[in-house]
């Protein structure tokens, strides 16, 4: 084969490398672009604080770094806590998906997600508090079902929109305490 002849066949291949490598580039930077968080489909959350139950007073203390985001929320009488049933963080205690509210056996089995069980897979809490003081870090609540040193995730305050009007519930919840 003559150089004449080989030629065309080599700038073939090379332009056949160009379009790969550029074919391949867009996916190659999308991928380095997204964050863990969000191409793992999974979120980092980190508390913000911590419930303190003791000697008769229920408190919210806030890490000192996130005091400045208490701004205004004196204006409001409550809060909506979300916090983490931490413990029963464990492969078991989240893999229910369906329990007995209220663990009673009478209550008709449930999928969790039909329930306030503290077993789940996301370990998510929300109590709506009622807020007695703010002072610096530290919001003084009336009460909470979270144990003492249990970690808070967020605050929202209760806005006049949380509350709906034409809610129904299940017959196992009009039975108060079971
Ligand atoms: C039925 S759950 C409801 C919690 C919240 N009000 C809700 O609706 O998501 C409340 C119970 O969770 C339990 N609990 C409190 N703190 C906890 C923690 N840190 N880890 C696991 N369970 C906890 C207590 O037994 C408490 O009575």
């Amino acid at each position: 084969m003559s150089r004449q002849e080989e030629e065309p066949v080599s700038q073939f291949i090379m332009s056949l490398a160009v379009l790969i490598v550029a074919a391949l580039i867009p996916s190659m930077v999308t991928a380095a672009d997204e964050s863990p968080n969000t191409s793992a489909g999974s979120f980092v959350v980190h508390p913000i604080g911590r419930f303190q139950i003791a000697e008769g007073h229920a408190r919210i203390i806030l890490d000192k770094k996130y005091e400045a985001g208490l701004l205004g929320l004196d204006g409001f009488s409550h809060i909506q806590v979300f916090w983490w049933f931490s413990n029963n963080d464990t492969p078991e205690k989240r893999s229910v998906l369906q329990v007995h509210p209220r663990g009673n056996r009478e209550n008709p089995l449930t999928g969790v997600f039909a329930t306030r069980s503290p077993f789940r897979p996301n370990l998510i809490a929300l109590t709506l508090c009622k807020i007695v003081s703010i002072k610096d870090n530290v919001i003084e609540i009336e009460k909470t079902d979270a144990f003492d040193g249990t970690p808070i995730l967020d605050i929202k305050p209760f806005i006049p929109g949380d509350a709906a009007e034409d809610a129904r519930f299940p017959e196992w919840l009009k039975k108060r305490g079971r």
